[in-house]
């Protein structure tokens, strides 16, 4: 029996089509806003300089690091509808306030089936009840919450090492 190794992507999660692989990086409501959104929650670092960030953090190991950020659920899953169609290998998701409510979103990831992780910049589970329930963990490969923005770099190395980058 042939081995796999333990974190190798299967054949059928793999970006499909020739050239490397990529990262997307989807931010859900209100990220839009981190810099002057509750600070002493999220941060004070803007979104556009976390994307930044990141973007260089894989270009630093060759690959292509595309972030979208939505208020509207239905960006959100169209963008991952397209992300089956872009090489796209792997997915750091923070789904906000849609990780308590949205079945729908959960639904896109599984039909495209690209494997991905959850990050929330706050300790969701130190907070209100309603925040303990998420409709993504499950389907995780896994989830990194309250890090702040170490959060999505951790995810991002992550996936960078699965892609080989
Ligand atoms: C969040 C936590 C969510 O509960 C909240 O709705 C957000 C941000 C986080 O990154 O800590 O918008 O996902």
């Amino acid at each position: 029996m042939a081995l796999r190794p333990r974190n190798a992507v299967p054949r059928a999660q793999r970006a499909k089509g020739p050239g490397p692989a990529s990262i997307l990086v989807l931010h859900g409501p209100n990220l839009n806003l981190l810099g002057s959104r509750e600070p002493d929650i999220y941060g004070g670092r803007s979104l556009t300089e976390i994307d930044a960030g990141l973007v260089r953090q894989a270009r630093a190991a060759g690959v292509t690091l595309t972030a979208f950020q939505s208020n509207h659920e239905g960006a959100l899953i169209d963008r991952v509808h397209a992300a089956r169609n872009e090489r796209v290998g792997f997915i750091v998701i923070n789904p906000a306030g849609l990780t308590h409510t949205s079945v729908a979103l959960r639904d896109a990831l599984s039909a495209v089936g690209i494997p991905y992780v959850e990050v929330h910049l706050s300790n969701v589970h130190a907070r209100e009840p309603f925040r303990h329930q998420s409709f993504f963990s499950d389907r995780a490969i896994g989830t990194i919450v309250g890090l702040g923005v170490q959060g999505y770099e951790f995810a991002v190395a992550y996936g960078l090492s699965r892609l080989g980058g």
